[in-house]
């Protein structure tokens, strides 16, 4: 896909198809105006015959113009003028593009920024169309031998905005969003496939091959010999009743001075979550292929970081294996030693996630990092606390949790601030170790960040809960791409 800016004004430019807005009682928009002119007043008779009322994500087609070098127009419904937000603009650009796919519009130019919109500046309506196209053209990497959904035969994608300073301002919205839709393509290409394809090896190698494309990207992948030499018990356990072998996954991407401290990534790669010996019932179980959403994240923020070049050191680190159960499965009130060297009575090992991630947190401890976070789908709690909407978000530093929340907001991928505290942590006592690995289940999302928290002294470190908001169930089943936006937007305002 192609992205550019336009100053020109709608009546003037040549394109398969003109996107225009009309608000409520309808009050055409100064494109619309500018356009309809022109074009005999198309736009001003379709509403008065009532056939659009304006209400946010009406679309309706008008072709066979004459007096525009335009080959159709997609006239939205904007809703009420006054509240007429970033929200509403997304909604609106998203029905346009559905619009559009039926169409065999190759190219195309949104009017629909010209007017100003409350929270939208240039930067950002240009990042909001870049991931409004990419989510409208992604194609999951199915396995369907027919019935394959057609390509997009849009190719070319326009913004239009008001001044010389304003299109400066998008291209380089333009930019950034197109570093984070392709992040989130790739975290997406990942999550979405089946735990038969994507595998902890499956991981290693794709890390392997985004280093061949990108010379400043480093990936070392440590064996499991090699993760029992560095003391990874922890994470050694939950691999311990697969056949796949687990791998160990650490990216490298120094765009500062050496000696600058590095933002380091954590994900959760555990490829397929069975439960173990602590086995999940069936219902749904197939959505456990997504356990890998954290590492896939991972995934897609190093790669954004890279394309972007940002002045930044960033380390990505991802433990890999499967969550299965074998005749050498880590069974219930098994002691495991983490590379810490803290012990763990492994009370249910379905809480598998916590024991890879500890192991991964203390290896992080070689970079000095700045700060450390971490990505998890941890905890069917999270879910149960916040739904599918917003991630949760627990620190050991307020400023930290601010940032990331504050990221989250700009990027539309919103997290909420969670507690965590000695009270919660409680709850891990156990008999025989320096701790349990769950403790009840009320406040489950919490006391699994308590648990993480153990292994952070003296680390800056935040964990975002994904278990809700990586992937989606239901008809539209697969991988949202989410944490990537709020990740690199943290990255892009890193001072
Ligand atoms: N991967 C799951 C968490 C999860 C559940 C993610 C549902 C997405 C949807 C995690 O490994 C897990 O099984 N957690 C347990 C923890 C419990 C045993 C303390 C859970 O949430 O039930
Ligand atoms: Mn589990
Ligand atoms: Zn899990």
């Amino acid at each position: 896909m192609e992205f550019f800016v336009s100053t020109a004004s709608p009546s003037r430019q040549r394109t398969d198809c003109a996107i225009v807005g009309v608000y409520d009682k309808g009050v055409l928009s100064a494109a619309a105006e500018d356009l309809d002119a022109r074009i005999g007043g198309r736009i001003a008779k379709l509403v008065k015959r009532g056939d659009l009322r304006g209400k946010t994500g009406d679309a309706v087609l008008l072709a066979d113009l004459s007096g525009a070098p335009v080959e159709r127009v997609l006239v939205l419904g904007l809703g009420n003028r006054s509240a007429f937000k970033r929200k509403q603009y997304r909604k609106a650009l998203a029905s346009a593009l559905a619009a559009l796919s039926k169409t065999g519009a190759r190219d195309a130019i949104s009017y629909l920024g010209l007017d100003e919109i409350g929270d939208v500046d240039a930067y950002t309506q240009a990042r909001v169309v870049v991931e409004a196209v990419a989510a409208s053209q992604y194609r999951t990497p199915d396995h369907k031998t027919s019935n394959k959904r057609p390509k997009p035969t849009l190719v070319k994608f326009g913004l239009a905005v008001a001044s010389r300073g304003d299109k400066g301002q998008a291209e380089r919205g333009i930019t950034h969003g197109e570093a984070i839709v392709g992040g989130m393509a790739l975290m997406r290409d990942l999550a979405n496939q089946p735990a038969n394809v994507c595998t902890p090896s499956y991981l290693a190698r794709t890390a392997k091959s985004l280093a061949k494309d990108y010379k400043k990207l480093n990936v070392r992948v440590l064996n499991e010999a090699e993760c029992k030499r560095l003391g990874m018990g922890s994470f050694l356990s939950v691999t311990e009743g697969s056949d796949e072998p687990a791998a160990f996954i650490v990216f490298e991407y120094y765009g500062a001075e050496r000696s600058q401290a590095p933002t380091v990534l954590v994900g959760k790669g555990v490829t397929f979550d069975t439960g173990g010996i602590s086995l999940k019932p069936p219902a749904g179980m197939d959505e456990m292929k997504f356990d890998m959403s954290g590492a896939a994240s991972v995934f897609g923020a190093m790669k954004a970081v890279v394309e972007l070049e940002l002045p930044l050191n960033v380390v990505g680190i991802v433990p890999a294996c499967e969550n299965m159960p074998n005749g050498r499965a880590t069974k219930p009130g098994d002691i495991v030693k983490s590379m810490s060297g803290q012990t763990i009575e492994v009370l249910n090992t379905d809480a598998e996630g916590r024991l890879i991630l500890c192991d991964a947190i203390t290896y992080s401890r070689r970079y000095k990092p700045e700060v450390v976070i971490d990505l998890a789908t941890l905890t069917g709690a999270c879910v149960i606390a916040l739904g599918n909407h917003l991630s949760g978000l627990f620190s050991n530093d307020d400023e930290l949790a601010a940032e990331l929340k504050a990221a989250g907001e700009r990027a539309d991928d919103r997290a909420w601030h969670m507690p965590i505290g000695e009270e919660y942590g409680e709850a891990l006592k156990s008999n025989f170790a320096d701790m349990a690995n769950v403790g009840g289940r009320e406040g489950g999302a919490i006391t699994a960040a308590c648990f993480l928290a153990k292994f952070t002294d003296g680390l800056r470190w935040a964990h975002l809960d994904i278990a809700g908001t990586a992937y989606q169930g239901g008809a539209n089943k697969g991988s949202t791409g989410r944490p990537v936006p709020l990740l690199v937007d943290y990255l892009l305002n890193k001072k």
